[in-house]
């Protein structure tokens, strides 16, 4: 949800905090703001909004030294603003934080006893006031922040510097993900490997409840009993990260366009360069004995998972249980022998995942988790972890990793019907041949670019926008909503095609686009059925279907975009494609941050 750095260098630390939060801003830009210690002095700038204001600032007040901390934000407590900004200072300390102290309240009462005023909002701010209180009572700098350590509730990754130390950084990670940097002569901290990438690749992971005190010269890691702690430095080969958008406008284009390069990875990295042998670590998974799974997700992630239910029940017979982690261990759900739980997230941080999969850890027979990031929590906690290899995701919405997650949930339900013998050998090489296949056909669905985009320039005058699809193409429905609404903010929702008349046929009139996900499936003719009962009504339905659907149901329609013949099983794999085109040209069209849409941020580590 934020983004923290810091440096202990041989260089003057602004730019390399500037550049580095640059390569953070994809996880809040409410504001941004660097601390340094130059001399013995601590100072800092900040600013809110976008780190290019932050940067501007640095022009006309350059901030001088080697040790520097920076921090770019998604607002928690309290708004968007440079007195809200991070790095908060109290005294002679400067702190910047990820995550939410659940009980800043207790401080904040204790510090106004103390007679402290409170300059901001923030939860943060008490963590600094705090360390500050226990040096005045004679603390140093790592027994104060050792101290406080001990009385924090909630989430955090902190960073902190001190005035009067050239030479120390202190940092502390419970909830939230931090790693150190090893460098030649310096040391870094990071909330992840991207953020460090142009400095080292040497990285060592934090675990939950460990603090570091680092000089430019050593890395000592305690744990939460204060204990030395051997951490595993690794080294972590960075894809060519971002940086560049590769001529395109914004990053979702790029990682739209990526898709058919992205996947075909994928499928070779489970399959191997032909035949329909499925590489998978089937030692660590036996299906044969699973009785149930449990699929937990949040967001785009959790309409893959949706997805999915209908694969692995439909070709491995096993009954499939689907929940977005922010509800799932808080309705405490049973979870036992049999049952395999699995965890799609991009980021593999995601904190309401990641508390779903510890609330599975000692319940569950295996630990699954389908990852973009192989180095994260996520991935670091499951017994066995899915690498997606979709490639650095920027666009905070989720386009490559999403389609990429629902190929390697093909793959896990493919797997899973062949260990239990309910796919025959034909049909698993008829699936295998057509997946081969498909990054070719998402390039013909790709071709439709010119067809979306003039279409978009007329949904992006809807004020509401209604998503149709049947079986497997109704979790796409929810996709396609998703989609637009959070980077068009044009509100939008999805219904099984089916359930229209149950009530949100009411919706229906002249003005409110209906997008209907319909490949010619066994389900087509229902799907049709529906779709005529809303234009019955005046509806206006633009309806995504390949060349046999528009045959059959061409007449009459608002508009349409035709999509190449596929494997039943793969639609929805494919007609995320037009989903995702249709919802950046309205976006477009209308202006919004494509890549950073307001409110939101990549990776959401808080609950
Ligand atoms: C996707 O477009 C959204 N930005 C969001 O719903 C995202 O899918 C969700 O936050 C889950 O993120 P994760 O996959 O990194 O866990």
């Amino acid at each position: 949800m934020c983004g923290i750095i810091g440096y202990l260098g041989q260089h003057e630390a602004a730019p390399f905090l500037v550049d580095a939060l640059r390569r953070l801003e994809y996880r809040g830009y409410d504001s941004a703001g660097i601390a340094t210690v130059n001399k013995g002095a601590l100072d800092r700038r900040r600013a809110v909004g976008k780190l290019v204001n932050l940067s501007d600032l640095l022009v006309h007040m350059p901030l001088a030294g080697k040790s520097g901390i920076g921090h770019t934000r998604w607002a928690t407590h309290g708004e968007p603003s440079e007195r809200n900004a991070h790095p908060h200072k109290a005294g002679p300390v400067a702190v910047v934080h990820n995550g939410i102290i659940e009980n800043y309240r207790d401080f904040r009462s204790e510090l106004k006893e103390m007679g402290v005023d409170f300059v901001t909002d923030t939860d943060t701010e008490t963590v600094a006031l705090m360390v500050e209180a226990y040096m005045r009572d004679g603390d140093s700098p790592r027994a104060a922040v050792e101290r406080l350590l001990k009385r924090l509730e909630g989430a955090y990754a902190l960073a902190f510097l001190f005035e009067g130390e050239e030479d120390l950084m202190i940092a502390a990670r419970k909830g939230s993900p931090l790693a150190i940097g090893h460098g030649e002569g310096e040391n870094y901290i990071g909330s992840d490997a991207i953020a460090l990438a142009p400095l080292t690749d040497k990285i060592t992971y934090l675990e939950e409840g460990d603090m570091a005190v680092l000089t430019r010269t050593s890395v000592e890691i305690r744990d939460a009993d204060g204990q030395l702690a051997n951490r595993e430095m690794r080294e972590v080969k960075q894809d060519n990260v971002r940086v560049d958008k590769a001529g395109h406008k914004h990053f979702m284009a790029k990682e739209i366009a990526e898709q058919p390069q992205v996947i075909s990875e994928a499928i070779g990295h489970y399959f191997g360069a032909s035949g329909h042998q499925i590489r998978f670590p089937s030692d660590d998974i036996d299906f044969t004995t699973v009785s149930r799974m449990v699929l937990v997700a949040c967001g785009t992630a959790f309409y893959a998972c949706l997805t999915a239910k209908y694969w692995i029940e439909k070709l491995a017979g096993i009954p499939v249980e689907v929940d977005v982690a922010s509800e799932f261990r808080y309705r405490e759900p049973p979870v036992g022998k049999g049952t395999i739980a699995l965890f799609v997230s991009q980021s593999g941080e995601t904190a309401d995942t990641l508390a779903a999969l510890r609330y599975c850890k000692d319940k569950a027979d295996r630990i699954v988790s389908v990852v973009n990031v192989p180095e994260s929590s996520i991935a670091r906690e499951s017994d066995v972890a899915l690498p997606i290899l979709a490639g650095t995701e920027i666009g905070v919405a989720s386009t490559k990793a999403f389609s990429c997650q629902l190929t390697v949930l093909l793959v896990v339900a493919l797997e899973a019907a062949r260990q239990r013998g309910t796919i025959t050998d034909d049909r698993l090489a008829d699936v295998t041949s057509a997946l081969r296949g498909l990054p070719s056909r998402i390039n013909m669905a790709l071709d439709n670019e010119a067809v979306v985009e003039t279409l978009a320039t007329e949904l992006s005058e809807a004020r509401d926008v209604l998503f149709l699809g049947r079986g497997q193409m109704y979790p796409l429905a929810l996709e396609g909503a998703l989609k637009l609404k959070e980077i068009s903010y044009i509100h939008a929702e999805a219904y099984a095609s089916g359930e229209l008349k149950h009530g949100p046929i009411a919706l229906i009139d002249g003005n409110m686009p209906v997008v209907v996900m319909a490949p010619r499936d066994a389900l087509f003719d229902k799907t049709v059925s529906n779709m005529q009962e809303v234009m019955a009504r005046g509806g206006k339905v633009l309806l995504i279907t390949d060349k046999a659907g528009l045959d059959i149901a061409g007449d009459g329609l608002w508009r349409s975009i035709e999509m190449p013949e596929v494997e039943d099983l793969l639609a929805p794999i494919l007609y995320a494609i037009p989903a995702q085109q249709l919802a950046y040209h309205t976006a477009v069209a209308k202006g919004t941050d494509v890549d950073q849409p307001r409110n939101l941020a990549k990776s959401v580590t808080v609950e």
